[in-house]
């Protein structure tokens, strides 16, 4: 499984938004690798109606119908076509008993949860909420050329053992076919990344070969 974060990168936002999910259907498709998008939560609606690829939120918020504003509802990012959400981004941290309200909310409207942790140790902490997917991301190597699977490669294959191959995705750095196949060879079920494809020059060329990566 590979997930793109856009985050609020410019080529992923708005217009550039739609126009990046469609070279990742494509991809998907070419491929058959599992891809989804996490965009920002203004553009979900369009791409899940335009688009045919899981798309999911970045963040929710643990709130219901009501005096919530300025609140991401869990169920509107339902409506608006995402099959899940992002939770506890290190660029979007919770409070434990945040994420784990948010996690009981998203499980609520069948939502996927794909959880970030900053280590091994703090994702098999969450196991006990029960989320779909807990991704791994060093946060010092977010956003950097050099991917988790090189840098570190004892973090994935101690998260494998603490929190088990079926849940575990990696991310940080990720920018290749060799770092996607090297995190799964070191126990990840998939990898989460941004800024290798959102800042591609050929977001296409760079797809191709992380799917690669998946075989
Ligand atoms: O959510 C993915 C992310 O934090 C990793 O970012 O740019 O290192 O692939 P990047």
């Amino acid at each position: 499984m590979i997930i793109t974060n856009f985050k609020t990168y410019e080529s992923a936002t708005g217009e550039s938004a739609l126009r990046l999910a469609k070279i990742h259907q494509e991809v998907a498709r070419e491929t058959g690798a599992d891809i989804q998008v996490a965009v920002q939560a203004v553009d979900l609606a369009r791409i899940s109606q335009e688009l045919d690829i899981p798309v999911l939120a970045q963040h929710i918020d643990p709130v219901g119908f009501g005096g919530h504003t300025g609140h991401i509802l869990p169920e509107s990012v339902q409506t608006a076509g995402a099959a899940g959400t992002l939770l506890n981004h290190s660029e979007r941290r919770l409070e434990r008993e945040v994420l784990k309200a948010s996690i009981q909310r998203a499980k609520e409207l069948g939502l996927v949860t794909i959880v970030c942790a900053q280590d091994p140790e703090e994702g098999a902490s969450f196991l006990e909420f029960d989320p779909d997917y807990i991704a791994v991301e060093p946060p010092e190597l977010i956003g950097g050329d050099i991917s988790v699977s090189t840098a570190q490669p004892e973090i994935i294959e101690n998260a494998a053992k603490l929190i088990g191959s079926e849940k575990l995705l990696v991310g940080a750095g990720v920018k290749n076919g060799a770092d996607v196949r090297l995190a799964i060879k070191l126990g990840a079920k998939g990898v989460l990344l941004a800024s290798g494809v959102t800042k591609a020059s050929d977001p296409k060329a760079v797809l191709m070969d992380l799917a690669g990566g998946l075989k």
